[in-house]
């Protein structure tokens, strides 16, 4: 049986999504296209072979599918997952999961109630070098992993009152929205983490409520260290995105604007046949074509729905995730470094401690 869609938010994300709806005719169409603005669901209704009906409120474009992609602002992740799972619909729900603690929990509840599958759209772990980086450090195929380093700088501007200027619409400021994503990935790649800090600033990004620059720090429990520095403010970048993880016989380097996973430093010790002052080995190329491995998580989900499994971005990570956000902007405002000692982070035990 092929699944039916309804895609819930038809912003830009939403239209990234739609871009690599095709990849997936054999298993799915769009059932339905909703947006408070109807200009905006009509235009990516269009851009679908189907042509799928379109709507304004979502509780009507209920009944034209079985799966949902809720791709909404933040504030509304909420009520809108739970109204989908209680009406019996698997939701893939774009992150972060929800605004608060408690409301993460009530979506957790609805998902649990009703039997659904509910998977928390953290792309980035669907990301083929990500993940031979995270089985790399997370085997010590290079010795033990002491520093995770990840840099992303994007020109992230919104006008007027669009709700991720806003710090409660948004649910805080760039670590909270984007950092989310690398916070996630340092606790899927390193462990569980001990200490941290966070300093964030509006300056350069005037926009923004809260932070639009964030420096986060964590050291995890085998002493390693990870950082994410991210700006939504970038009038010029040179690297774009990187991902570095300096292990101690040698450095994983994600060069994302190549789409290669390079090991630098005394190569000839672990690859056989090559030159003894070799001091870089690509791993891993994708080619420049590869983009954002939406691809690669929706198949996940359909997967998860059609086998009843369990998808790796749960839930449960990613309350864990969001926890540690919460607590390093708590010990920001208070001044203090973050002590995540009471967290639970068992969700993550699975990969290894
Ligand atoms: N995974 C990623 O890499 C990534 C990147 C960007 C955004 N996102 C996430 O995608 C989500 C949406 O972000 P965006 O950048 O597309 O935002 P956006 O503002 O471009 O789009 C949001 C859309 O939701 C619509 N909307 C608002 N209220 C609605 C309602 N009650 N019912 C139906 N539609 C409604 C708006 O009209 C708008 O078209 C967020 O959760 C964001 O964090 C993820």
């Amino acid at each position: 049986m092929k699944h039916k869609l309804i895609l819930i938010g038809c912003g830009g994300m939403a239209r990234s999504h739609a871009g690599r709806f095709e990849d997936q005719e054999e298993r799915m169409e769009v059932g339905a296209v909703v947006d408070v603005d109807r200009c905006r669901a009509e235009s990516v209704s269009a851009l679908l072979p189907n042509h799928p009906p379109v709507f304004t409120d979502y509780h009507e474009a209920l009944p034209y599918g079985d799966v949902v992609l809720q791709v909404l602002p933040h504030y509304l992740h909420a009520s809108c997952t739970i109204d989908c799972l209680n009406a019996g619909k698997h939701v893939l729900a774009e992150k972060p999961l929800a605004n608060s603690r408690e409301e993460c929990l009530a979506i957790m509840e609805a998902a649990k109630k009703n039997k659904r599958v509910l998977m928390v759209a953290y792309c980035m772990r669907f990301h083929p070098i990500l993940r031979e980086m995270q089985r790399l450090i997370r085997e010590k195929v290079y010795g033990e992993c002491f520093q995770l380093s990840i840099w992303t700088e994007q020109l992230t501007v919104r006008e007027g009152s669009h709700w991720l200027r806003d710090r409660k619409l948004l649910g805080g400021g760039q670590l909270f929205s984007h950092g989310c994503h690398y916070v996630d990935l340092m606790l899927w790649m390193m462990g569980r983490p001990l200490r941290g800090s966070h300093t964030g600033t509006k300056l350069g990004t005037p926009w923004m409520d809260r932070e639009g620059t964030s420096n986060v720090c964590l050291e995890f429990e085998n002493g390693a260290l990870g950082y994410h520095f991210g700006t939504w403010g970038a009038r010029g970048t040179r690297m774009g995105y990187s991902f570095q993880a300096h292990c101690e016989k040698g450095l994983l380097d994600f060069k994302h604007s190549e789409n290669c996973l390079y090991l630098r430093g005394k190569i000839a010790e672990h690859v056989p046949g090559v030159p003894e002052d070799c001091k870089e080995f690509k791993l891993l190329d994708l080619g420049k074509e590869f983009a954002k491995p939406t691809k690669e998580e929706l198949t996940h989900f359909l997967d998860c729905v059609d086998n009843n499994t369990c998808p790796e971005t749960t839930p449960e990570e990613s309350l864990a995730g969001l926890d540690v956000i919460w607590e390093l902007y708590n010990a920001e405002d208070e001044g203090r470094l973050a002590d995540f000692s009471k967290l639970d982070f068992s969700a993550f035990d699975k990969y290894g401690k």
